[in-house]
Parts: structure tokens; C-alpha cells; sequence
């Protein structure tokens, strides 16, 4: 501000308080019964009453609080006021506290592995929050998913469900690329599978439906899907005998897929999280899943014959 507007602002703060003051006294004199000495209509009278007491002391603290606040606090012009507060000051007071207690947070976490993370109702609302911010907005709030994005609180997982597996999603991301297969395909072909993919878990699906799918899947999809058409976890290749569907399912769905091929990518978050805030959301996801499964399980499981469930 310039020299003449903060002299402006001053000189108008401590005259406005200075005429309410004036206002004031001038107006206090007077005693009950005294008239003005006007008259009007030859007998119309005006009392000179005095303000009442507690309004007129209401006035003098008011104006007393509003001189000492502009001598603490910055108001008048250019002034910064004794206490040399600063609302950039304070802001950056309340990110410190916050900081701090975030490190606090993170610091009383440090050492326990995810599963015991997952047990922590601590580490979960934090991991919850890390969750609301960055993943909400494709997996859900309750990360159930949507069409495309998996649900994560099943045990159906694309990439594994172990700690480790979770981690490594998060951190370094995945992309999911399911080619359009389909178009290659004579139609023969594509009918058998599609007779039979979208109704693998179905045990009244007919017999030879199955053997001729199962037939077609071995020589075209198995690679990527499993022999036993129960996914691949380094691909990302959906387990497609449990009817859990990532992208729509039923012989349409089944379709497109096969015919327009999908592509899925999760993001990588190792720029974007501190491995503390990874640890904690990876620990909110896995608690999110009814029967988490032990790294172990990640592995291919041995082929069985796909027959009835
Ligand atoms: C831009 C959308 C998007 C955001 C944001 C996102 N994800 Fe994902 N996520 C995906 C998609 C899509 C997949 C599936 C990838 C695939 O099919 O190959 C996925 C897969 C996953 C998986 C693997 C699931 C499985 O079955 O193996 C986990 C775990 C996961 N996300 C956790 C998270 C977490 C935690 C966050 C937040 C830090 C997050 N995601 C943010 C889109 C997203
Ligand atoms: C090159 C490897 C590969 C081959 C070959 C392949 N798939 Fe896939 N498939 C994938 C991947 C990876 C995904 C997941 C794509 C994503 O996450 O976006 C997928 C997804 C799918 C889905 C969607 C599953 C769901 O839950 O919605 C279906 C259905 C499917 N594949 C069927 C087939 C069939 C049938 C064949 C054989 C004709 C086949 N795939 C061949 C890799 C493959």
C-alpha cells in the first residue's frame, strides 16, 4: 500500500472511532426530567434523557477493544500491528502442526509388515484416506470397482492378493492388454467359445458345448488364460471360470471382448505416494478382502480338467 492510502486508512480507522466517541460523550450529558428546550404545538416537550448506563459502558469497551486490536493486529495502513501476525504465518503454522502429526501418524506404523498394518484400525483409516484421494475415483468408495475397473474387495485378483503382489501393483502399476483374438477366428471357432466361455461355471451347460469350447480355448486362449481358464497373474489375465466378470460378461460381453480386445491400465503411484502412504493403502486394500490370498496361492495352481465346479 502507498504511503498516502495507508495514511488514508488511518487517518478514517481513528477518526471513525474518535467521532463515535465524540458522539458519544456529547450525548451523555443530561438528567432525568430535563427537557431539551424545545417546544412544539406550545406544550410538546423533548426530555433530555441521559444514555442508558450499560449502553453507553458497552460503547467505551467496544471502542477500547477496537483501539487495542489495531495496535496488536495489522489494520491500520501499512501498520503491522505489535503482535506482527500474518495470516501466511499462521497457515504456515497450521500445515507444520499438520505435517507433524502426520509424521507422528506414519512414524507409530513404521516396522509392522501389511497384514498386521491391515489389522490396525489406525493404519486402516489412514490407508482409507490415501484410498478416498487417489483411487476413489476409479476403483469406487467402496472399492467395489465398476466395468473395467476391478473390484478390490473380493478375492478374485487379477495380479495376486498377497502383500507383496498388492505393493507391486500400486507402486509400478499394470496394464491389462487382452488382443482382439476373436477376429482371427473362423466362425466355427468363435462359436464354440462362445458358447462355452461365458457359461464355464455353469454345471448344467451342456457336454459337448464344453468339450468343443474347451477344444478351441487350449489351442487360442490358454496361453494367456491358463490351461485352466483360471487367469495368469503376471498378465493380468482374468481367472473366466468363476462367472466374476471385469468387463461385461454373458455371451455379448464375452463378444466384444474377444472381437475388440481390452485394455486396462492401473496408474503407477510410486511418483505420486511416499512408500509410507503405498504401505498404508496397500494394508487398507488388503484388509478390504474377505479371504486375502497367502503368497503362495499367486502361483499357477497345477492344470485340472475343467469339469463341473
Ligand atoms: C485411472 C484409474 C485408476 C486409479 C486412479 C487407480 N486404479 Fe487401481 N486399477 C485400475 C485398473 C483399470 C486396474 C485393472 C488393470 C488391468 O486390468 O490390467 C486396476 C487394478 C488395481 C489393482 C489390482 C487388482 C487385482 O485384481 O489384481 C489394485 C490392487 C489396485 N488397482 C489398487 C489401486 C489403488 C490402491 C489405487 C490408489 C492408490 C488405485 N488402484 C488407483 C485403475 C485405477
Ligand atoms: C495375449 C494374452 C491373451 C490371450 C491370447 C487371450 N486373452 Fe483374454 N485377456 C487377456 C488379458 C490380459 C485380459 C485382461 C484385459 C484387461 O485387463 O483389460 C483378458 C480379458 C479377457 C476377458 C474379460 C474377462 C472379464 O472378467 O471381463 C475375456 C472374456 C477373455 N479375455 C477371453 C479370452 C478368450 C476367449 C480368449 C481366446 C479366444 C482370450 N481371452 C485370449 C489376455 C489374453
Amino acid at each position: 500500500m502507498s504511503t498516502f492510502w495507508s495514511g488514508f486508512v488511518i487517518v478514517i480507522s481513528l477518526g471513525m472511532i474518535a467521532a463515535c466517541l465524540w458522539l458519544l460523550f456529547a450525548n451523555a450529558r443530561g438528567a432525568p426530567g430535563e427537557t431539551t428546550g424545545h417546544v412544539w404545538d406550545e406544550d410538546l416537550r423533548e426530555y433530555n434523557n441521559p444514555l442508558p448506563r450499560w449502553w453507553f459502558n458497552l460503547f467505551v469497551i467496544l471502542s477500547a477493544f477496537g483501539v487495542g486490536y489495531l495496535v496488536l493486529y495489522p489494520g491500520l495502513g501499512n501498520f503491522r500491528g505489535w503482535l506482527g501476525w500474518t495470516s501466511t504465518q499462521q497457515l504456515q503454522q497450521n500445515l507444520d502442526t499438520l505435517t507433524a502429526r502426520r509424521k507422528a501418524a506414519f512414524a507409530a506404523l513404521a516396522g509392522k509388515d501389511i497384514p498386521a498394518l491391515a489389522q490396525d484400525p489406525g493404519a486402516r483409516t489412514l490407508g482409507r484416506a490415501v484410498f478416498l484421494n487417489n483411487c476413489a475415483g476409479c476403483h469406487g468408495a467402496d472399492a467395489q470397482g465398476a466395468v473395467g475397473f476391478p473390484n478390490l474387495t473380493d478375492d478374485d485378483w487379477l495380479y495376486g492378493g498377497s502383500p507383496e503382489a498388492i505393493v507391486a501393483t500400486i507402486t509400478h502399476g499394470r496394464n491389462g492388454v487382452m488382443p482382439p483374438i476373436g477376429v482371427g477366428l473362423s466362425p466355427e471357432a468363435r462359436q464354440a467359445l462362445l458358447d462355452f466361455v461365458p457359461y464355464w461355471s455353469d454345471p448344467a451347460l451342456d457336454p459337448a458345448k464344453r468339450e468343443a469350447g474347451m477344444k478351441q480355448f487350449a489351442l487360442t486362449c490358454a496361453p494367456c488364460h491358463g490351461a485352466d481358464g483360471k487367469g495368469n497373474k503376471i498378465l493380468g489375465a482374468p481367472n473366466l471360470t468363476d462367472d466374476i466378470w471385469l468387463f461385461r460378461g454373458g455371451r455379448a460381453g464375452v463378444e466384444e471382448t474377444i472381437m475388440k480386445g481390452r485394455q486396462s491400465a492401473m496408474p503407477a503411484w510410486q511418483n505420486v505416494l511416499t512408500p509410507d502412504e503405498i504401505r498404508v493403502v496397500a494394508a487398507y486394500v488388503y484388509s478390504l478382502a474377505p479371504h486375502p490370498v497367502p503368497p503362495a496361492a499367486a502361483a499357477p495352481a497345477p492344470a485340472t480338467p475343467a469339469s463341473a465346479p
